[in-house]
């Protein structure tokens, strides 16, 4: 059957369904430049006003996913299962995540990404790990492998992370840059092919989701949030994967670290059995959900104890070293983080003001001060610099007295530490003592196979 691209793009204009060839026309075209970009600017614009079916999604997710390398792990003798955050701020679950995950058996191939705008990106907070580099020259954490050098880790390991390669989804690389300035990308399903495909490619048998929800995400309101959710556990699952997702809180930050290196810090107190509660709860849940849907364990509660018990025993610790000396990182980061992680110059208090509870936290101005202090980018070519960000010693909810450090800024310079401390005293309230910070719980929603 040929298509012309002109009748597809007014078939969808006009609000009719197309058919799996048609999507898989489009898609072809559009990467091998039969499809020009203002055909494909006009395609995702009458998708954002008049939608997809259910079907139409699956089928372009899944021509989005075969526009480029599949990988596959059907050679392992150990299933897989892999895990994305729709992103906020000290989001670094990834970085627990996976080691404890492959220290319960399960294999994780995780395909990650970079900071952009007040969220982080699990590549730089890896990136901030300094040592010897896989070539020996001193580049540190290399998340730069060749997919043979990927598979062979996971083969070995269980486990690797690293970043997008140029032939992993070349038609959402073309999509998502032409969304970018057509004012298409907030359209669910675009954003569901988009997202699912990549992860889709890397060949897990299981995705669990964690779709934030708040200030700091990318979706603001529950309602949002399950719509997007709905829709990729859908899609996921059309295309033959196992996908659940959860809807988590990122109205606050999520842990106590933000910032790349700070972030390895509390991923380390949290591989040691230790670190913030949120951030524990939420490395037990999405893990337990992914060993139960790899079938390694009959339920999510038997999932959440093997994780949990991984954190406590050290095996997800001495795996994070062999994944950190594996990509060419200082392993030693394990035992003395603070000899071996970038350090900033400047780290100063923020006091309480009085005595009280601490008030509702806005993740977005929490990340956007992180961003300012120099931890992410605005835009993609931005240097940050690793060492620098807060750390929390005060959570919303917590009793505080007068004098007490909330939190602490690690800067580069004197100068930024004090507009981030300005900052953050404007941001940061005191409610009077007995009363609670109005805030979205955790675990909002979970969204599994139906
Ligand atoms: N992240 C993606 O990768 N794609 C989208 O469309 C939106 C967010």
């Amino acid at each position: 059957m040929h298509y012309r691209a002109a009748e597809l793009i007014a078939a969808k204009r006009d609000g009719a369904a197309l058919s799996k060839p048609a999507i898989d026309f489009l898609i072809r075209g559009y990467v091998d430049g039969s499809v020009p970009d203002y055909q494909m600017a006009a395609f995702a614009m009458a998708t954002f006003f008049k939608g997809m079916t259910a079907d139409e999604t699956a089928w372009l997710l899944d021509a989005m996913q075969r526009s480029g390398d599949v990988l596959h792990w059907d050679d392992l003798d150990f299933p897989t299962a892999d895990k994305h955050s729709t992103g906020g701020v000290g989001d670094k679950i990834s970085l627990p995540l996976a080691p404890a995950v492959a220290a319960c058996g399960v294999g994780v191939p995780m395909i990650s990404g970079r900071g952009l705008g007040h969220t982080g990106g699990t590549l730089d907070k890896l990136e901030s790990i300094p040592g010897p580099g896989r070539d020996g020259k001193g580049g540190g954490f290399d998340v730069r492998l060749s997919l043979e050098d990927f598979k062979a880790m996971v083969a070995e390991l269980r486990v690797s992370l690293i970043g997008q390669t140029p032939n992993l989804c070349p038609a959402d690389r073309k999509m998502y840059a032409l969304r970018d300035v057509t004012a298409t990308v907030e359209s669910i399903p675009l954003i569901v092919a988009s997202i699912m495909s990549k992860k889709l490619a890397e060949g897990a048998g299981s995705l669990v989701l964690d779709v934030k929800v708040g200030s700091g995400a990318f979706m603001r309101t529950v309602d949002q949030a399950q719509l997007l959710a709905r829709a990729m556990v859908d899609a996921g699952q059309r295309c033959g994967r196992n996908v659940t997702a959860f809807l988590t809180a990122m109205d606050r930050p999520l842990g106590t670290h933000i910032g790349n290196a700070l972030e390895v810090v509390e991923t380390i107190e949290l591989l040691r059995g230790g670190g913030p509660a949120d951030s524990r709860a939420v490395t037990c849940r999405l893990g337990g959900e992914m060993l139960r849907l790899a079938g390694t364990v009959p339920d999510i509660n038997a999932g959440e104890a093997a994780i949990a018990k991984s954190l406590d025993d050290g095996s997800a610790l001495e795996k994070f070293r062999k994944i950190v000396q594996a990509h060419g990182g200082d392993p030693r980061v394990v035992d003395t983080p603070e000899l071996i992680l970038p350090q900033a110059p400047i780290v100063r208090p923020v006091l309480a003001t009085g005595d009280g509870v601490v008030g509702a936290m806005d993740a977005l101005q929490i990340g956007l001060i992180s961003v300012r202090l120099g931890a992410g980018r605005n835009r993609k070519e931005d240097d940050i610099d690793p060492s620098v960000g807060l750390v929390f010693a005060a959570k919303p909810g917590d009793t505080v007295v007068k004098g007490q450090p909330l939190c602490w800024v690690h800067a580069g310079e004197e100068a930024r530490a004090q507009r981030a401390i300005a900052e953050l005293q404007a941001e940061l309230s005191l409610l009077p003592a007995g009363q609670m910070p109005d805030q979205l719980p955790l675990f909002i929603d979970a969204i599994y196979k139906p």
